[in-house]
């Protein structure tokens, strides 16, 4: 049983991909036309995902992630080898139903209890993050939703922390923020919330300002963090 280092908590912020959401469940459901490539090709997907993010939002450029994660896998495709249409309108249309890890919903549960405000703050659409939580069915665990859509810049901006704290009245110390991506828990705790890093994928910590108050293997046993 963990101790509870994270008091005057009011409101729980989850990023939404790698963290709540498997991003590699999709290329996973199709291991029989990827074969071998399967890993490759989800990796670099997950990794262009993610620079055209920080790309386009330093080119001031924005385009919504439904966008980003198509170029996203365009460019995967092409790095491994890959030309089939069949298979990337496949890949695209399961990134609609991602699985929510094993533990994600007894876990909200538990902060619902604790009566702890449940957030998303995500990069995604507002259209594929409620897909997402549809089909995770995790949205009646829910409070809120919040994306990056709505201020056309992507995280770690602070701008988009500052969007979570406008939206709930509350502080940023107030706020747990949960993320697996380490470059998401440096930009957060950065601006000033309290930062799990749910380390899913055993990275070493980035060389970035910003450091989490806890790590985690998985979600399972953030409720006990928190007093
Ligand atoms: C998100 C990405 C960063 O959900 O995983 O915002």
């Amino acid at each position: 049983m963990n101790e509870p280092i994270l008091k005057g908590i009011k409101a729980c912020i989850f990023d939404a991909y790698g963290t709540l959401f498997n991003v590699h469940a999709a290329a996973v459901k199709c291991k029989d036309d990827l074969g071998d490539k399967a890993d490759a090709l989800s990796h670099i997907w997950r990794q262009k995902q993610l620079e055209y993010t920080w790309l386009r939002s330093l080119m001031r450029d924005y385009r919504d992630f439904w966008d980003i994660t198509q170029d996203g896998l365009t460019y995967a495709m092409a790095a491994v080898n890959l030309d089939s249409p069949e298979l990337k309108k496949k890949l695209l249309n399961l990134y609609w139903e991602l699985e929510a890890y094993p533990e994600v919903p007894e876990m909200l549960s538990a902060l619902r209890d604790k009566k702890l405000k449940r957030v998303i703050l995500s990069n995604g659409s507002p259209k594929m993050l409620e897909a997402a939580a549809q089909s995770a069915r995790i949205t009646p665990l829910l409070n809120e939703i919040h994306s990056v859509d709505d201020i056309g810049v992507f995280k770690p901006d602070p701008r988009v922390y500052q969007m979570s704290v406008d939206h709930l009245y509350i502080q940023p110390h107030e706020i747990c923020f949960i993320s697996s991506n380490a470059w998401d828990v440096a930009g957060a705790a950065h601006f000033g919330f309290n930062v799990v890093w749910v380390n899913r994928f055993n990275q070493p910590a980035e060389g970035l300002s910003g450091r989490p108050k806890a790590i985690l293997k998985n979600l399972e046993k953030l409720p006990t963090l928190i007093g």
